[in-house]
């Protein structure tokens, strides 16, 4: 039998009393808050809400969040790559103001990193990713609503205060996917990342070990309607779910197919090679998202900072390029932007962020993210992120 993850408590510093007999709930909300602001103010950095959220998180939700494919060389990978850079800034430009604004696929923002789509997210918080996608605009961010989001995208959109990428899975039944596009047309979402890296599900032993599957009354929330063809329920675990409804016989024709399907850009996620991302250019993908899924797929694949310059160049301004994994420091934003990417993304640190203070735990990922890109930026004598152009990297072996 798979091990349920107990849903995680509301709140990461509630207190243990219940609120007093005669109803004083809001005071014990108020208190409640304020212990949880004062755990995420004494959070200087996304590692210090790392430690929080482990110490809070049930073990199988920790490890299915935090782990990676078979022997996690490409998670370690991901984190490491950015020590094959360093940063050679410039002096004695004016930085008294430091913009971090830009635009991605004609959505503005005023934060350069962004939200990637992750499964679950009510294993981390209630409101799961209403909290998130609430938190994402107030940062002024843009957030990626999953496929396997526990709450559904129209909810998502509804709660939403900024704007919202949808990310697709392909079903082998294309009426499912298709209803999929169609909602998350009708809901506002600005792009549709389709997922290109998970034709199967890399093999995640953490979870194998720890029989990891979603309790009982939480579900993938896109499905209700759908629950005969696309329903999770019947399904043990993540991975024999992928394997069933999960297309992996996907091409380059396919998104062909999709381009005719919507009038929304399409990103492809998922991207590590040169000739890949001028195929995606091809197919008319308005974006090419440089991942390797956080080393959650293919093992032994590189680093996706290190992948990233190859793209940039193959892809040039014929799309948009952006980039994720082991993102933790806004000065390896900076080195991202400086090889080529518009924008970047980060998974776990919003997870770390929802399950130490739900909303406000977001925000303060958030905040914390773009402050150091403002610091780093000024600190390497650049007033705005076009300015980290190729020359303020070298490589260092
Ligand atoms: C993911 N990722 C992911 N990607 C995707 O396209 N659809 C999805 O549903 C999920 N789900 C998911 C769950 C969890 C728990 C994690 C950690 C990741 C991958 C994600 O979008 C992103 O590529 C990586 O998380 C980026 O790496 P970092 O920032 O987590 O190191």
């Amino acid at each position: 039998m798979p091990r349920r993850a107990a849903p995680a408590r509301k709140s990461p510093s509630a207190p243990r009393r219940s609120p007093s007999r005669n109803g004083n709930a809001r005071n014990a909300e108020r208190s409640t808050g304020s212990a949880a602001s004062k755990l995420l103010d004494g959070c200087l950095n996304v590692a210090d809400l790392e430690v929080l959220a482990k110490r809070k998180l049930p073990r199988a939700t920790y490890d299915y969040y935090a782990g990676g494919a078979e022997d996690e060389r490409t998670l370690a990978r991901n984190r490491a790559g950015f020590e094959r850079y360093a940063l050679l800034h410039r002096v004695l430009v004016n930085v008294e103001r430091v913009d971090t604004s830009a635009s991605v696929l004609g959505s503005a923002v005023t934060n350069p990193v962004l939200v990637a789509p992750t499964a679950y997210q009510r294993l981390a918080d209630d409101r799961g990713e209403i909290a998130t996608a609430r938190a994402a605009g107030e940062a002024g961010s843009l957030m990626t609503v999953s496929t396997l989001a526990t709450r559904s995208l129209e909810e998502v959109a509804a709660a939403a205060t900024g704007p919202l990428w949808f990310q697709l899975y392909v079903y082998r039944d294309r009426a499912v996917t298709e209803r999929l596009i169609a909602r998350a047309e009708a809901a506002g979402y600005r792009a549709l990342v389709v997922t290109v890296d998970t034709p199967l599900l890399g093999r995640r032993e953490r979870d194998h070990r720890n029989g990891f599957a979603l309790p009982r009354g939480m579900t993938i929330a896109n499905f209700t309607e759908d629950a005969d063809r696309a329903g999770f329920e019947r399904y043990g675990s993540l991975a024999a779910y992928a394997s069933a409804q999960l297309d992996p016989s996907l091409t380059w024709e396919s998104i062909e197919w999709f381009r005719k399907r919507t009038r929304l850009p399409i990103v492809l996620k998922g991207i590590v090679r040169a000739d890949d991302a001028r195929r995606a250019v091809d197919c008319g993908a308005d974006g090419v998202w440089v991942s390797n899924h956080g080393g959650r797929q293919l093992d032994g694949c590189e680093a996706s900072v290190l992948a990233l310059p190859a793209v940039a160049e193959a892809v040039g301004s014929a799309a948009e390029v952006y980039v994720d994994g082991g993102i933790r420091r806004g000065s390896e934003v900076v080195k991202a932007l400086a090889l080529g990417a518009r924008a970047v993304f980060v998974g776990r640190p919003i997870l770390w962020g929802l399950a130490v203070g739900g909303e406000r735990g977001v925000r303060r990922v958030l905040d914390l993210l773009r402050e150091e890109v403002a610091l780093s930026l000024a600190l390497a004598g650049c007033a705005d992120l076009r300015s980290a152009d190729r020359s303020l990297v070298v490589s260092c072996a």
